[in-house]
């Protein structure tokens, strides 16, 4: 496994979208600092200097039909990674890990195509690290590691376990072997709650119900069952 760390990159999402031809098969970019970490939905991914940035690069193994299912493949194999130091942990339908409603991990897939052919696939991944305390506007939605284990782990071997598992996972998705979807209900943190979701430009609610084999969840409105494939999802209090 090729990883190569970098001291600043705009983002290692952006970075591997620029170089993949020349860069490997399940070849890492991290990095220490992001000038322009980018969010799922358009949004930033802020930089405190405490996090793990990674991102992974896929060039062959992935069929077009999986490509939904990878969030909560990523979302598994982090939270297998994770779990033994946290048993609180859960996963937040798509793909973000949560403790107690606190985000630890959030993941960007990526994918690069032209003319309607997926030529790769970037698995972005932040997880809050050593953070000690956070900013007032984020102190109710984020935690790190340090924070639920009074403990820091070491940045490389995280990297290269989740990279391996990654592979792993793979090969069993594409022999229709992974667990991912028993896994993910498993953990689910949302599964059985209330929830809010935009389908349509509507804000609607309901009930989290399932997750279908394709990884969509599937919500029960007052009047009828939703299958949703991307998007926010939040948790009513
Ligand atoms: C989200 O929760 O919105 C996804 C956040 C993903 C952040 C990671 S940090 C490493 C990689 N590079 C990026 O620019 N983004 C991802």
């Amino acid at each position: 496994m090729k990883i190569t760390q970098f001291e600043v990159l705009d983002s290692t999402n952006s970075y591997i979208k620029r170089n993949y031809e020349k860069l490997d098969h399940f070849e890492v970019i991290s990095t220490n600092h992001q000038t322009e970490g980018k969010g799922r939905l358009g949004r930033i991914w802020l930089d405190d200097g405490d996090s793990l940035l990674f991102s992974i690069l896929i060039k062959n193994d992935i069929k077009m039909e999986n490509i939904s299912q990878l969030p909560l493949v990523v979302a598994m194999v982090i939270h297998e990674t994770l779990y033994p130091y946290i048993p609180d942990l859960l996963i937040k339908w798509p793909n973000d890990l949560v403790v107690h409603d606190k985000k630890l991990c959030g993941i960007l897939i990526e994918s690069i195509s032209s003319h309607q052919e997926i030529h790769a696939v970037v698995v972005g991944i932040g997880i809050n690290l050593s953070t000690q305390s956070f900013p007032e506007s984020i102190k109710e939605t984020a935690t790190s590691f340090f924070l639920e284990t009074n403990q820091s782990i070491c940045s490389s071997l995280l990297i290269k376990d989740i990279t391996s598992k990654l592979e792993q996972e793979l090969k069993y998705l594409n022999q229709n072997k992974s667990q991912f979807v028993s896994y993910s209900k498993k953990y689910s943190f949302l599964l059985g709650k209330k929830i809010s979701f935009i389908k349509d430009s509507k804000i609607m609610h309901g009930i989290a119900q399932d997750i279908k084999a394709n990884g969509n969840l599937l919500v029960k409105t007052s009047h009828e069952v939703i299958e949703i494939s991307t998007g926010e999802v939040h948790l009513i209090k």
